[in-house]
């Protein structure tokens, strides 16, 4: 080969290899742009479609994070019996707190209270007086309690301050809430009596004429004596539907109207130790007779106001099916033998008899006492939670079952062992499924249940979140693979037939878990993304499932659709829902077939929930960063094209309707709110 051939070949192969090089970029540039602005479909077909269980979307309310006790019971005071430092004397009053000093009063506990199961009451010794050369600094000397980190008390609002005293002498104590320091004194009364010599209670109304989150409640006087206190509680006379739960927390709950409570636990039920575990007998009756107890799993005391009954109660107020996580004679650490187990069961009957009971049976009439002599409508349980694997279960589950079935044959019953994946080898209506993973693991088990056996228990997905740094307190990441395993949930519906997110609540002040759905202090409180998620999907329960085709290569999109009908304007409606998890907006074509010929789509509204960083969480300062943004679809048709935001939750709601057709700008009134 010649020396000028050898050139032409070297050049013509640089030419080739750069014309190459040079298409495939071309080809690749414009690969991209395809992909970026690459149409996706999504083919709803409203002819048909199955129905969704009534019961598909509910809450989990567990103990935990001082969810309770500091959180949705608006009791303010913080260990209302002088309980929480054991029943051992003298012991501790913490976060109770003595106003003066040791040559004024001295404060102790012991065990004389007139409550024979809580027998701690405090002793206060008040060595000033208002004459003498003793004299009581000004304002009296005393105790004060902080509540869970401050009282949250607003002008204008009345709160019932309940006290049970003793004294040999006469009395004069001031009950006043008053700022943290005790010098912006908000309400205040006076409990005047020549005769205490037997425990006696007291009550106060206090309005308050100022308003502080951070207040205390005080009882002090400038007498010098002896005087026991006994059971303090300071609850506002406001609170949801009179029934002694936090409004706003509650009102939070409503909106998302959740079809089912499963309560009052998780792990609380269990305890680290089952001498520490929740026992429903010890929550009821007379708050003042409850012994309260030490949560040792999540680690505060309870004075137990929020008990079996109110949880029952919280249950009918929103209209939710209670659902009765029990002790099966296993905590943590320790298990109760299936030998042994027999008192456990009746503890449980006696509890079913305390809900469903005629209100002259034995336990029945304990709840009749309380004030409601109609039975509750309880018919789920679950025995035990998370305890599959313990040695003890099966047997203890089986003990449970049997007698359950026999005295309440339509009883459902939950079994903690996961059906999913190999059939149960005991009987159950439902098994228990928890989830806590990483935001892609739980995205992609969207497709969970697709081919789980269709025999068999129904599913109960009772705890579920995306945990860790992708959730961080409160992420819109963790938000979004929720919504995608959501849909995935709804579409095997057939299924699994209840689902609950956890926990529901943390107190800001005591974060044993994160991520939460709602976040509080003693005044504020916010939605983190995961709870507006749960927004979303608060029509799905009853309503009918539409079959929604996604036509993508794309894995980072999931879909539904649904149809309901609203009761508060009767019409119908079609929810369509979209999760892009991907980071690329998505330009989605919508084709709804099956609408009847003169079916038109008006009046219809889009709401997103995306942010500018996918891991962006709402705070108390900024309480709306991640929240959905509702706007009218003005493009809404039968076919129509959708921009997906990247890392986006989107939901069409597109009011169907026969007759009329109906402009978007009209009608607003009626249309569903998110
Ligand atoms: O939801 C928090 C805890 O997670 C629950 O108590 C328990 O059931 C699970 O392990």
């Amino acid at each position: 080969m010649s020396e000028k051939m050898g050139f032409w070949k070297a050049s013509c192969s640089v030419l080739l290899v750069c014309f190459f090089v040079g298409l495939c970029s071309l080809y690749q540039c414009s690969a991209a742009e395809a992909d970026a602005n690459q149409t996706e479909n999504l083919i709803v077909n409203a002819s048909s479609g199955r129905p969704i269980p009534e019961t598909l979307f509910g809450i989990f309310f567990e103990e935990i994070n001082h969810a309770g006790a500091g959180g949705i019971w608006a009791e303010l005071v913080s260990n209302r019996g002088f309980e929480a430092g054991g029943q051992n004397t003298p012991s501790n009053i913490a976060p109770w707190s003595v106003i003066g000093d040791q040559s004024s009063l001295t404060v102790s506990t012991d065990r004389s209270s007139c409550f024979d199961r809580n027998k701690v009451a405090l002793r206060m010794h008040v060595l000033c007086d208002s004459e003498g050369n003793n004299i009581c600094p000004a304002g009296g000397v005393g105790i004060y309690n902080p509540g869970f980190w401050g009282m949250n008390i607003e002008q204008g609002k009345t709160y019932k301050v309940v006290i049970y005293v003793r004294s040999p002498g006469s009395i004069n104590v001031s009950v006043s809430l008053t700022s943290s320091d005790g010098s912006q004194i908000l309400a205040t009364a006076n409990i005047v009596d020549s005769d205490v010599s037997n425990w006696t209670k007291k009550e106060v109304l206090l309005e308050a004429k100022g308003t502080n989150p951070k207040s205390r409640l005080q009882l002090t006087t400038s007498r010098k004596g002896v005087i026991w206190f006994d059971q303090v509680s300071a609850m506002p006379l406001d609170t949801y539907k009179g029934h002694g739960f936090q409004k706003e927390l509650i009102e939070m709950l409503e909106d998302i109207k959740p079809q089912f409570i499963r309560f009052p636990g998780g792990c609380f039920v269990e305890g680290e130790w089952l001498r520490n575990a929740f026992r429903w007998k010890e929550s009821i009756g007379p708050w003042e007779e409850r012994p309260g107890h030490f949560g040792d799993v999540w680690m505060y005391w309870t004075d137990d106001g929020l008990g079996y009954f109110e949880f029952l109660q919280l249950s009918e107020d929103l209209g939710a099916r209670p659902i009765w996580v029990f002790n099966n004679g296993i905590s943590h650490r320790d298990e109760v033998d299936t030998t042994t187990v027999s008192p456990f069961v009746q503890e449980a009957i006696d509890g079913l008899e305390f809900a469903r009971g005629a209100s002259d049976s034995k336990w029945g009439s304990v709840r009749a006492a309380m004030g409601h002599p109609e039975p509750f409508d309880l018919k789920y349980v679950a025995v035990g939670n998370e305890d599959c694997r313990k040695k003890n279960y099966r047997g203890n589950y089986l003990e449970f079952y049997d007698a359950i079935k026999r005295a309440y044959p339509d009883i459902k019953i939950i079994s903690n062992c996961d059906g999913s994946s190999h059939s149960l080898d005991h009987p159950a209506d439902y098994y228990d499924f928890h989830i806590y993973t990483s935001a892609s693991h739980l995205f992609s088990m969207t497709h969970q249940f697709d081919h789980t056996p269709r025999s068999g228990p129904k599913a109960f997905v009772s705890e579920y979140a995306v945990t860790g740094k992708d959730a961080g307190t409160g992420s819109l990441l963790a938000a979004l693979a929720e919504a995608g395993f959501l849909i995935g949930l709804e579409k095997n519906s057939d299924i699994v037939e209840m689902a609950s997110y956890a926990p529901l609540f943390v107190n800001a002040n005591d974060r044993r878990w994160n991520p939460d759905a709602i976040v509080f202090n003693s005044s504020m409180h916010y939605g983190t993304p995961s709870y507006w998620v749960q927004k979303f999907f608060r029509e799905s329960s009853g309503a009918t499932l539409l079959d929604a085709r996604l036509q993508t290569n794309s894995s980072s999109l999931v879909a539904s659709a649904i149809t309901w009908t609203s009761s508060v304007d009767g019409e119908t409606y079609l929810k369509i829902k979209v999760v892009n998890f991907g980071n690329r907006q998505v330009s989605l074509k919508v084709s709804v077939d099956g609408l009847g010929l003169n079916s038109l789509l008006s009046g219809s509204t889009k709401t997103v929930l995306t942010s500018s960083n996918v891991m962006d969480e709402n705070s108390f300062t900024d309480p709306n960063k991640v929240a959905p943004d509702l706007s009218l679809l003005e493009n809404a048709d039968r076919d129509m094209n959708i921009m997906l935001s990247p890392y986006s939750l989107t939901s069409l709601e597109l009011l169907t309707e026969s007759n009329n057709i109906r402009m978007p700008q009209t009608n607003s009134s009626a249309r569903p709110s998110i």
